[in-house]
């Protein structure tokens, strides 16, 4: 069989926010890129951020608090350098945005709107009403466009070409009609996204299904503090699609099935606007408790009708209508449903501040970089602070982008590839297409997916831990035996989800084996037996691989600690 090889400087894998302006950086710089995307760009993840993007603006505010909440948010597990690299560089990038294009909602002088979120001293959040994410994904596609990057729409990165320390491509299928390519190239980068579809009801798209995670960890690369998987406290009952913690930021009040302003029992002082983590474990204790409403008794309210229609329609336009669409309810003139919805991935590929993966806690991977939900730098810690994400994709795929440029300046050998380098696609899609089980792909995810739910959700202990583990055996050796019926090339959706349930089997034994590991409660990890926090043993990443054997090997890397004390949590 032939395959063509293409030749870059760098190769980017994916078209949210952090790969599009990692590519406009680049591209800016004179390298020549290619941006591979298994959906169009601006179907990317990145357009359903709903609430807002932070940076230290007002006058009361300053990058000093914005440090302070988000390593604070983060349960002291953030890496302090990069906690103040972030809310340094917040200002200018919202700038940068704006200038690029990105319209921002405004006060009635003129200055760039800000609201509340959970966690933070400040309104902090920069929004374009509740459709931020989708503003910035336009003007950062359409500026990487504009400087002539070349995008794969709809092609499936499916490998790296990694040897000895060193990678040197990407491997991938064109979705439209399986022709297969493998793009060469001095430098790569994945942007990737996140994992939160491993969960049952959850806010992410179809498409995150963490596919870049795996392919690293398949390589025996380590994966980071896998086991923090943020739960959003508002997701559309039912379905968990994202209702903007804007939200309660703008006053929304949640409720329990007595009419209870409930979060006054978790967090007197910070109440519907403590940080997430804090927010979801409420909301599942109160339904746990019986004090669950809707018709399975499994949501709780939250009242906006006190907002009144205009500032309703003003700031939250879009939460409206997915209410009224997904569950017939009109926010407007009554409390709508909402519970815990899995949301983000805290962890991810390991990455310095300037994007480069670690191979282990010594040394790097030559010429690969992650940047945005896929990667780990540590900003967000055990628990992210909304509006943190899309500062974080814009930010560090911009400052991604311009690391890989100036890398490539001083000098990253082009290793040639081969043919043999497109073996373990080759492999992969055969396995897929030919094999002839008696499993079927959506079954096995939906087990994965309701199991990961209730054994290694918001609430986990080691007996439900060791049960999923048990669960993920049983899944995989099913997944041995899986037969699709689509044997066509055109849009082989069947095929592709296939290969995703095999990432999604991988990953989430990173999870569960991080999260047994890992014998405290901390951020988003809460283990009912060890509720506590102990910072004597577990002030420190959690650095995961699989060794030749498949066998999850884990050791710690020190969080870089600063100015900032590490405090006991008051709510
Ligand atoms: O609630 C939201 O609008 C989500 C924002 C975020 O996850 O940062």
């Amino acid at each position: 069989m032939s395959i063509p090889i293409y030749t870059y400087d760098a190769v980017i894998v994916g078209a949210g926010l952090a790969g599009n302006a990692a590519a406009r950086e680049l591209q800016k710089a004179g390298k020549k890129v290619a941006v591979i995307t298994k959906l169009h760009p601006l179907r990317s993840h990145s357009g359903a951020a709903q609430g807002g993007i932070n940076a230290a603006f007002s006058a009361k505010d300053s990058e000093e608090l914005h440090m302070y909440d988000t390593i604070k948010g983060s349960d002291y597990l953030a890496d302090q350098d990069a906690v103040a690299f972030m809310c340094n560089e917040a200002p200018k990038t919202i700038r940068w945005a704006e200038r690029m294009g990105a319209v921002f909602s405004r006060t009635a002088d003129g200055k760039i709107a800000q609201r509340p979120f959970g966690g933070q001293s400040e309104p902090r959040a920069c929004y374009a009403k509740d459709r931020t994410g989708l503003t910035l994904l336009q003007t950062s596609y359409e500026q990487a466009h504009r400087e002539g990057v070349l995008f794969f729409d709809e092609w499936y990165a499916a490998d790296i070409i990694y040897k000895n320390g060193k990678i040197s491509g990407v491997v991938a299928f064109n979705i439209r009609n399986m022709d297969k390519a493998i793009f060469n190239a001095n430098a790569v980068m994945f942007a990737t996204g996140g994992y939160a579809r491993t969960y049952k009801i959850n806010s992410n798209a179809h498409a995150n299904t963490g596919d870049g995670l795996s392919i690293v960890a398949r390589h025996g690369l380590p994966l980071e503090d896998m086991e923090f998987v943020q739960f959003h406290p508002s997701g559309l009952s039912g379905s968990g699609i994202l209702i903007s913690e804007a939200a309660r930021g703008e006053g929304g009040k949640l409720l329990n099935s007595l009419g209870e302003r409930f979060m006054s029992k978790y967090a007197p002082n910070a109440m519907e606007l403590a940080s997430r983590d804090v927010v979801a474990r409420a909301i599942i204790e109160e339904i746990r408790q019986g004090r669950g409403v809707g018709p399975r008794k499994d949501a709780v309210y939250i009242d906006l009708t006190h907002l009144g229609a205009e500032k309703i329609m003003e700031r939250l336009p879009e939460l409206r209508d997915l209410a009224i669409t997904f569950l017939g309810l009109d926010m407007i003139k009554e409390p709508i449903l909402i519970s815990a919805t899995a949301h983000y991935s805290m962890g991810g590929i390991p990455v310095d501040i300037d994007g480069h993966v670690r191979k282990d806690n010594e040394s790097f991977v030559e010429g690969f970089y992650a940047a945005g939900e896929c990667a780990c730098v540590s900003v967000h810690g055990a628990n992210r602070l909304g509006a943190n994400s899309v500062l974080e994709a814009l930010l560090f795929g911009r400052h991604v982008g311009q690391s890989m440029a100036k890398d490539l300046d001083r000098g990253i050998a082009l290793r040639p590839a081969s043919l043999e380098d497109a073996q373990n696609m080759l492999d992969e899609m055969r396995f897929v297409l030919e094999n002839n089980g008696t499993e079927r792909v959506p079954e096995l995810r939906t087990l994965l997916q309701e199991s990961m739910t209730e054994n290694a959700g918001v609430f986990r202990s080691e007996e439900t831990l060791k049960k999923e583990l048990v669960i993920l055996d049983e899944l995989e050796a099913r997944y041995k035996n899986i037969r699709i019926e689509d044997k066509s090339k055109i849009f082989n959706t069947e095929m592709q989800e296939a290969i995703e349930l095999g990432h999604m089997l991988d990953y989430a034994r990173f999870i569960v084996d991080g999260a047994l590991r890992r014998q405290e409660s901390r951020g988003a990890h809460f283990r009912e037996d060890f509720p506590a926090r102990d910072d004597e043993k577990f002030l420190n990443h959690t650095m995961a691989y699989r060794d030749a054997n498949g066998k999850i090997v884990s050791y710690p890397r020190e969080v870089v600690l600063g100015r900032f004390e590490v405090k006991a949590r008051a709510y």
